[in-house]
């Protein structure tokens, strides 16, 4: 059965390796892609999703969202992704337009016009999904589950406590986790330890250009390592096709909205809050070997 979704996303070098598997694999079925600011400005971000979707001849729509976090100031990831976002790669310029409408407004239609449960995709901050949230609350009983990049129960990558989706709109993830849908957290206690090592990295321009133009713009990314490069939006869609590859602790996530902790999400492991209810599924472990594995054959079985 194909999984139908929905993606939130801010490309982004590992958004825009996470939206070629969502938009390639067979068993997923990817019906609208909406746009935030994070990574760099949400103008950026959407020309890199509709450059994603032209670059495979598809004709996805895209929405722009959020221009910037629902309460906080905005800060981008240029230092990491680039002035545009996606570097490296001579895209086509013919992009297809986006739609006329919000993301908001889009994901409102396109949720309630699903007969099938729809999984939401956040791969940027959540500012869309909370202000759908607060704007039609009647969507929330037509999402199946919310599979997120962000959060870590370690240590953050924008301060010593926030990973930077979370940090970019930490009011906005306080919302979501607080909204009673299933949330499966794809945060850096994984996709930190699923680097996509430098020999796959290498193997990506032999396959084909699919494989080149990931390879041009991941070898771009700021964040590079001795041990390769983290693709953490990428997890998610690893989690939705092999979830046997990652380990998940059921567990309740606050979300810390200020002071020095801010964007900080708590995993109450030891139950001493919230009366054993838990709200999300956090992913602990997963298995690197395969995440690499997989991302290759995800890539090799592409035509272009
Ligand atoms: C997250 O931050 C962004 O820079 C990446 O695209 C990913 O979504 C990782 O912390
Ligand atoms: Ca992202």
């Amino acid at each position: 059965m194909t999984i139908k979704i929905l993606m939130d996303t801010d490309p982004g070098i590992d958004d825009a390796a996470a939206l070629t598997m969502a938009i390639n694999d067979p068993n997923i079925d990817l019906k609208l892609i909406t746009t935030v600011a994070g990574n760099v400005t949400v103008d950026k971000t959407t020309i890199n999703a509709l450059k994603i979707v032209r670059f495979f001849n598809q004709d996805i729509p895209v929405a722009a969202g959020a221009e910037q976090p629902l309460f906080k100031d905005f800060e981008d990831a240029a230092r990491i992704h680039g002035a545009s976002g996606m570097p490296g790669y001579e895209f086509p310029t013919d992009l297809p337009t986006p739609l006329h409408k919000t993301a908001v407004e889009a994901l409102h239609d396109e949720i309630m016009a699903s007969a099938d449960p729809i999984t939401l995709v956040p791969t940027g901050s959540y500012t869309n999904i909370a202000l759908l949230f607060s704007e039609y609350p009647e969507v929330k009983s037509h999402i199946d589950r919310i599979v997120a990049m962000g959060g870590a129960l370690g240590k953050g990558n924008m301060t010593s406590a926030a990973e930077f989706n979370v940090f970019t709109d930490p009011d906005a993830a306080a919302i979501v986790y607080k909204s009673g849908i299933p949330i499966v957290m794809v945060g850096l206690d994984i996709t930190m330890k699923a680097l996509l090592t430098h020999e796959s990295i290498e193997e990506l321009p032999k396959i084909s250009e699919t494989g080149k133009m990931l390879h041009d713009i991941i070898i771009n990314d700021g964040d590079n390592s001795d041990s390769g490069i983290a693709m953490h939006d990428v997890n998610t869609i690893f989690y939705l096709l092999h979830p046997e590859a990652i380990k998940t602790e059921d567990m309740w996530i606050d979300v810390v909205t200020d002071g020095p902790a801010i964007g900080e999400t708590v995993g109450d492991i030891r139950g001493a809050y919230h009366d054993g209810k838990t709200n999300a599924k956090v992913s602990v472990d997963i298995d690197a070997v395969a995440f690499n594995k997989w991302f290759l054959e995800e890539v090799r079985a592409i035509k272009n």
